[in-house]
């Protein structure tokens, strides 16, 4: 047990993976699965689940592991499980309500994007705009603090604001915008919010409520769970939008936003891997929404008490470059060796066991304002709740060494 309470060695035997000895700072990439996730997903191809029907006891079964899974992502970020919407990943879900939305826009309409943003939360947008003749605004980061204020909305968003995107986190620099106050803006104007959470999800605890998010979207490969997503917004929402949909496909909320058959396996492990956040902190006996708050932000703690050493040994070695990003923040950091290309970096460091990523990770517009595109973006590391003080020291004496 460390001094935030939160037994990192407990936690770490329930990721199987681990026993291969690699140290993970890609997390951002992508986490391990927590083996709650993996047997879940098991459990459902080795048995007798058939597809949704209340006729026999094996479609039952699908109808159950679907709605357990909608109340397990509802207990993650405090939304309502009929207004959960499975989909493949956070793109493919925010291009489906992008041009769903978009169907009720047109001329003189305004979106705002920001540069900040994973370009899965941008281009969808910029997109649908140029297709409706919808005009799009940009919000800026500050390149010297990392930041993206939130005064810059009151000139951003106007009475034509239809939709302002935002990042709940950056996943270049782990920036935690006041979605909040940019929310409490673009509503003033009637507008509506689409908060990516993809980063922010595993870090910190989330309310989509306090948060403002009309629709709120999570990828479960980034919280210990399998390559499925979930947007979630209020099932009235919901209610009045019409995307395209197969004639005998369900016309009821949420399935008219699911296309297809959707992967139960998956589902079992999303709910899995929210039992899992669920009880990192062990010994406690709530339901799994007040768990899973007190777990994640015990994580949370764990995770930036790391997060402090990682960059501030970073800080301290000669000839490292880290992009600048203000103090909250998910415990994601970029950085880069002088004179060395990030993809060697992260070559030298894979070498020894490390992994992190090199590249842009699709933060395009972030890398394109900083100018370090076109010569590789930079290295990323990333904590998460299996990350061990040993491991930091590892990554610093490695990086060292990569100079
Ligand atoms: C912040 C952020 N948004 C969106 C995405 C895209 O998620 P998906 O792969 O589920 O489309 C990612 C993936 O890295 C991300 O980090």
């Amino acid at each position: 047990m460390n001094d935030v309470g939160f037994d990192v060695n407990r936690v770490r035997a329930e990721y199987p993976a681990l026993a291969e000895g690699y140290a993970h700072f890609d997390g951002a990439a992508g986490t391990l699965v927590a083996r709650r996730s993996s047997d879940a997903i098991a459990t459902v191809t080795r048995g007798a689940v058939g597809n949704k029907s209340t006729a026999f006891a094996a479609g039952r079964r699908a109808l159950e592991i679907t709605a357990e899974a909608r109340a397990a992502v509802a207990d993650l970020v405090g939304g309502q499980p009929e207004g959960v919407v499975f989909g493949t990943s956070t793109t493919a879900l925010t291009y489906l309500v992008a041009r769903t939305l978009a169907d009720g826009w047109g001329d003189g309409d305004e979106v705002v994007v920001s540069r900040l943003d994973h370009d899965a939360n941008v281009r969808p947008w910029v997109q649908v705009a140029e297709r409706v003749g919808a005009t799009v605004r940009w919000a800026e980061f500050e390149p010297a603090t990392g930041e993206l204020p939130t005064a810059q909305y009151h000139d951003l968003v106007t009475d034509r604001t239809r939709l302002v995107a935002v990042t709940a986190a950056s996943n270049a620099i782990g920036t935690q915008p006041d979605v909040a106050g940019i929310a409490a803006i673009a509503h003033a104007h009637g507008a509506l919010t689409y908060v990516d959470g993809v980063h922010a999800t595993p870090h910190v605890p989330t309310d989509v409520g306090e948060l403002g998010a009309d629709f709120y979207v999570t990828s479960a490969y980034k919280w210990s769970g399998p390559h499925i997503a979930a947007c979630v917004a209020d099932p009235g929402r919901w209610e009045g939008l019409r995307p395209d949909k197969l004639m005998p496909s369900p016309d009821a909320v949420p399935e008219r936003f699911e296309f297809g058959t959707l992967s139960f396996e998956l589902l079992a492990g999303v709910t899995g891997a929210v039992d899992h956040l669920a009880d990192l902190v062990s010994g406690q006996s709530g339901p799994r929404r007040e768990r899973v708050l007190t777990s994640v932000a015990a994580a949370h703690a764990y995770e930036m008490s790391l997060f402090e050493t990682l960059v501030g040994g970073l800080a301290g070695i000669d000839g490292v470059g880290i992009c600048p990003a203000p103090s909250k923040r998910c415990p994601t950091v970029a950085f880069r060796i002088d004179g060395q290309h990030p993809a060697r970096t992260a070559e030298r460091l894979g070498d020894e066991g490390i992994c992190v990523f090199a590249g842009d990770y699709y933060a395009y517009e972030y890398f394109q304002t900083m100018g370090l595109r076109e010569t590789g973006g930079a290295v990323r590391a990333s904590i998460y709740h299996y990350t061990t003080q040993d491991e930091v020291a590892r990554l610093l004496d490695a990086i060292k060494r990569a100079r």
